[in-house]
């Protein structure tokens, strides 16, 4: 199975994995135009596209994946061939305190994508077309202490996040199975690297420990996660979108499994001897706070089907990615002080005049 996009609806992109993405396929596909529709909330910063904003074959359209008029419009316009669905609530503390937004934003606004993406791939603008959601692990549930996720294990989300990612998924699969559209669905563990924004787990510890703040661990610290550079899911997107036979689902992991309180050593160590510190002394910030409800106690992936389906392995192991995801945050600092600060907020007048 081969798919070459010559338009893509990329949703979500000024956020981490969009962004990351939006550079990688510029640039391994120059060929292909790119459209971003973001609706820029906390999450979404201009900033992350500044080197590509000027490129001819990007275009950023700040809007609602809800606003059903504007995607048919974009979807026409553009003669968009592959719709890739970033755009989400995408944080589980936040789905904890405010769950509604999760269901309005990644339910319903998926179900808006979907609809108009039939409408247009059931019109004669386009030969071929492809659907790809980008969904995350968390749908599978918890795990103990053995065993990892397949695409055959049942959804069992646990976080009013992943159960409106679960509820996306299953929208998508019913677009497959109902109307023949041809969906691809994707399902990732832990990303990390540039552009994450810093109220999770590991650009938090980088911010926290240069400005010598507490380390929060939630619960025991036991948790396990498992890593993936956003640059290696990113490659497995490409793979996925490119060559997947429609209607397939595909975990991508990347074979990194590490307890939270062995991160937060890592990333503690690393820094003492960047920042010319004491040996231990950064690791004397962690605080151990109440458990986050609902907390999963473990995820690790088995991405052996994509593996042997399309070929794809990561190329980062958690020891080389952390190290240069350090290096890149105190590279950085700027963009990380425009975060915590708000000033991102207001690139895209800087950039484009009054938001619309
Ligand atoms: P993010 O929170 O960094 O970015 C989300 C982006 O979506 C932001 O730019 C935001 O402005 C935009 N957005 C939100 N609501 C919108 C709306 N209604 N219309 C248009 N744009 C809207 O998220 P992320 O970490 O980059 O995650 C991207 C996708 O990957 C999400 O679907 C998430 O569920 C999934 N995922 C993330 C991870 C992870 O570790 N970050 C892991 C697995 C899966
Ligand atoms: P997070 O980055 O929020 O991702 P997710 O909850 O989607 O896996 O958290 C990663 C892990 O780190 C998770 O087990 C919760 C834990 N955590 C802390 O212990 N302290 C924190 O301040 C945060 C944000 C997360």
């Amino acid at each position: 199975m081969s798919f070459t996009p010559a338009s893509i609806l990329i949703t979500g992109g000024a956020g981490f994995i969009g962004s990351n993405f939006i550079h990688s396929f510029l640039a391994n596909n120059p060929g292909c135009r790119i459209t971003n529709l973001d609706m820029l909330t906390y999450a979404g910063n201009l900033k992350n596209l500044t080197d590509v904003a000027e490129n001819s074959q990007y275009r950023f359209v700040k809007g609602d994946i809800g606003d059903a008029a504007l995607v048919a419009s974009i979807l026409v316009q553009e003669k968009v061939d592959a719709v890739v669905h970033f755009a989400a609530e995408s944080h589980v503390d936040r789905s904890i305190t405010g769950p509604e937004i999760f269901v309005r934003t990644n339910v319903l606004g998926t179900q808006v994508l979907l609809e108009e993406s039939r409408r247009h791939w059931q019109s004669d603008v386009v030969t071929d077309f492809r659907f790809l959601q980008i969904s995350t692990d968390e749908v599978y549930g918890s795990l103990g202490d053995t065993g990892f996720f397949t695409e055959e294990t049942p959804l069992a989300a646990n976080s009013p996040y992943s159960a409106s990612k679960a509820g996306a998924d299953l929208l998508v699969r019913a677009y497959h199975e109902t109307f023949g559209l041809p969906t691809l669905n994707t399902r990732c563990s832990n990303n990390y690297g540039p552009y994450h924004f810093p109220e999770k787990l590991i650009p938090l510890l980088i911010h926290n420990i240069i400005n010598k703040k507490p380390l929060p661990i939630y619960g025991d610290g036991l948790n396990v996660r498992d890593w993936l550079h956003v640059r290696d899911h990113a490659s497995a997107i490409e793979v996925v979108l490119k060559t997947a036979q429609p209607g397939s689902v595909y975990n991508i992991g990347g074979n990194n499994e590490w307890k939270n309180i062995d991160i937060v050593n890592l990333v503690c160590d690393l820094l003492d001897s960047r920042l010319k510190r004491e040996p231990g002394e950064n690791r004397q910030l962690i605080s151990f706070v109440k458990d986050r409800p609902g907390h999963d106690r473990r995820y690790a992936i088995d991405a052996s089907r994509l593996k042997n389906d399309l070929g794809w392995e990561p190329e980062y192991t958690f020891e080389s990615g952390i190290a240069e995801t350090i290096d890149w945050y105190l590279d950085h600092q700027e963009w990380v002080a425009d975060v915590t600060s708000g000033t991102y907020l207001t690139y895209y007048e800087k950039q484009y005049g009054e938001r619309p």
